[in-house]
């Protein structure tokens, strides 16, 4: 059985994965097999595409999840 993954888009800030997943190239070709952490949804992290918390200072406002 295959375990469940929350992704959580977080207030102001970063893209929060609970779980374990593979990160995989265009190809298929699994690159890492990555758990807990968060993706940059600002555009101001120098690790994309992970978030390295300059969303912190950039100004970035977002919603908590997806706006309807
Ligand atoms: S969301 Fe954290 S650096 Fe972009």
């Amino acid at each position: 059985m295959t375990e469940r993954v929350q992704i959580r888009l977080k207030e102001n800030g970063s893209i929060r994965v609970s779980g374990t997943v593979d990160i995989v190239a265009a190809d298929g070709t699994v690159i890492e097999t990555k758990s807990d952490f968060s993706l940059c949804r600002c555009g101001a992290s120098k690790d994309k595409p992970w978030c390295d918390g300059s969303h912190k200072s950039c100004g970035f406002t977002a919603p908590e999840g997806i706006p309807s």
